[in-house]
């Protein structure tokens, strides 16, 4: 379990003035968003915006019902890193599709915001929770989740409590008496009904939290809840995790799944035991509207919409929120002023027990296949993102940024693996060694010592949904091909 460091308290505190700094943060303070949420206003009902009505809220039968927008998963995806074209989402566009299109009682974000417990984990859980928090479009609820839990609770506890999103987690109990602002449940009233959200992390590490079991948590935050209310419930894993909870009593209305099972929210509603399932996506992707209606005491997805969260097609940045892209901008730079890159460096074991020695102390005994690498793109991914940055592309230090280190550079993150251009310039680019694993050993042995073949998983790893959309082996591996030579 880490501890909070020094720099992840010196963040805070940074985070705090420029929180004060960006005009729409301004009126973020606690009070502010306390009484904007009181219980008793329809958040987001406004029609001060001018949004047309939703078709649902006209329905004549006059039956209750709930305009949710759902989210999760985002695992740290701030917004598209722009190796590929047309890449989904972002936090700018989340916001700005927000605050344009506010068909919406509830804003809610499932939870596993992040993916670890590192300082940058923390550095991006601040933005992330000011970007969610924004007070064009505050959400109203975020789910605790398993991956948030990485973090070290305190810090978690501390940084969930300067923003005011709702946290829920009914499944946890903090063992030590850190800050922790999470609820068991929280309630909303909108126009037409009640709703009452739970989150289920079903896993946490057990030093620091006590995990109820599913049945315990949600009867403890469903106590007392009215019969006509909306039972929402976050349930975070596998498919299968939120199938496993039908039986919960009382029946939840909505079971909302929370994990990687599916990447984008599948074109229609499913269900288990006759409740509704919806699975959000992950990384910020999409959105999914859905209004959950009750007909003859039976709850029932009215309209199931998912947003594609793509950018403008013709002036970039076109279609995002200003302000959150100052605010990630700053986050960008807060990155390498905290000289990230080198604290996350060297943080991991290597993969292998051989150490790390660069690409070209293999040309000697493989020439051809160092030629065939040479000419490869791997061979300028380094060169890559220092022409990104310096021709504009990005308006941010990416050369910096640990994100777009991982798989630009060799084995970043691992001991021995690379640290910055200065002190590692052989582990620059997707070299040998980031597929065939760290060789000094095999070059000392001239060969005797044996790498291994490489697993094709190995190019997915890099070459993923969101880097390299298709992706395919076949015809890639024909591109880089290279042998024993
Ligand atoms: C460590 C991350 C990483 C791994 C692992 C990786 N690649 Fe790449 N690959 C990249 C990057 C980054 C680029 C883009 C480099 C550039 O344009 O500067 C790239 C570019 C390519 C390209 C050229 C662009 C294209 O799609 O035509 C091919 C082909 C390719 N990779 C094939 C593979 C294959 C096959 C594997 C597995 C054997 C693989 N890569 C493994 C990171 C990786
Ligand atoms: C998960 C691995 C991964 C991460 C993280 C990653 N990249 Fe890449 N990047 C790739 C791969 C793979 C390609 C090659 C894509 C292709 O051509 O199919 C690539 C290509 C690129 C390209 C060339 C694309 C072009 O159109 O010329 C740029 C620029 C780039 N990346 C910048 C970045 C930046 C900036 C970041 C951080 C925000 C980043 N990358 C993070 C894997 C990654
Ligand atoms: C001193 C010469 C020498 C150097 C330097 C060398 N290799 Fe090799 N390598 C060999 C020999 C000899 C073989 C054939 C071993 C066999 O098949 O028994 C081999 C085989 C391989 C193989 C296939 C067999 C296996 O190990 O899985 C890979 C992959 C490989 N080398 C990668 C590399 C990489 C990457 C580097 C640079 C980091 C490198 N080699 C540097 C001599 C060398
Ligand atoms: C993007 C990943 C990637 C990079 C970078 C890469 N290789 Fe490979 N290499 C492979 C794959 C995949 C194979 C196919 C055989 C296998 O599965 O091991 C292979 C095969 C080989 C083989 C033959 C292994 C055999 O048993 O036939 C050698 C030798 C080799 N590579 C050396 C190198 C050297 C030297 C470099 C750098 C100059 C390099 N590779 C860079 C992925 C890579």
């Amino acid at each position: 379990m880490r501890r909070p460091t020094s720099t992840g308290l010196a963040i805070l505190a940074s985070y705090c003035l420029c929180f004060l700094a960006i005009p729409s943060c301004t009126e973020g303070s606690a009070e502010a968003h306390l009484s904007k949420l009181d219980l008793g206003e329809a958040p987001g009902s406004s029609s001060a915006t001018g949004a047309p009505q939703d078709p649902a809220l006209q329905d004549p039968e006059n039956t209750p019902r709930a305009r949710l927008r759902l989210s999760g998963q985002l695992e740290g995806y701030l917004e598209p890193c722009g190796c590929a074209s047309a890449q989904l989402g972002g936090l700018a566009r989340r916001s700005f599709t927000n605050q344009q299109d506010r068909a919406y009682d509830l804003l809610i974000e499932g939870g596993n915001l992040g993916v670890g417990g590192s300082e940058l984990d923390l550095f991006k859980l601040m933005t992330i929770l000011q970007v969610l928090s924004s007070k064009e479009s505050p959400y109203q609820a975020l789910g605790i989740g398993p991956r948030d839990l990485e973090l070290d609770p305190e810090s978690l506890g501390e940084y969930l409590s300067i923003f005011d999103i709702p946290s829920i987690a009914s499944d946890l109990r903090p063992k030590q008496g850190q800050t922790w602002p999470a609820k068991s449940q929280v309630e909303y009233e909108l126009p037409s009904a009640k709703v009452r959200i739970a989150s289920l992390a079903l896993r946490a590490p057990e030093d620091a939290y006590q995990l109820l079991s599913p049945e315990e948590a949600w009867r403890s935050a469903m106590d007392g809840v009215a019969d006509d209310c909306f039972r929402i419930l976050l349930v975070h894993g596998s498919q299968d995790d939120a199938r496993n909870q039908s039986k919960l009593e009382p029946r939840p209305d909505l079971i909302v799944s929370i994990g990687a099972s599916h990447a984008e929210p599948p074109s229609t509603a499913d269900e288990v035991d006759g409740i509704p399932l919806v699975f959000p996506g992950i990384h910020g992707r999409y959105l999914l509207d859905i209004t959950l209606a009750r007909v003859d005491g039976k709850s029932q997805i009215r309209r199931y919409r998912p947003i594609q969260l793509a950018g403008s097609r013709t002036a970039k940045g076109a279609m995002e929120d200003k302000n959150m892209q100052a605010v990630i901008r700053q986050h960008r730079f807060d990155v390498k002023e905290a000289a990230l890159r080198e604290v996350i460096a060297e943080t991991k074991p290597r993969r292998a027990k051989s150490e790390y020695i660069g690409s070209a102390a293999c040309a000697g005994c493989h020439p051809a296949a160092s030629k065939a690498w040479r000419e490869s793109k791997h061979a300028h991914a380094w060169q890559t993102l220092e022409d990104a940055e310096s021709s504009g592309r990005y308006d941010w230090p990416v050369t910096f940024y640990p994100d777009c280190i991982a798989c630009h550079t060799v084995g970043y993150g691992e001991v021995g693996g690379f640290v910055n251009p200065e002190k590692t310039p052989a582990l620059l680019n997707v070299g040998c060694e980031q597929c065939h694993g760290p060789a000094l050993d095999h070059i000392a042995s001239q060969g005797k010592t044996l790498l291994g073949p490489v697993d094709p998983q190995t190019c997915t790893s890099c070459h993923n949904l969101e880097q390299s959309p298709d992706f395919d082996y076949a015809s890639k591996w024909k591109l880089i091909e290279h042998g024993l030579k």
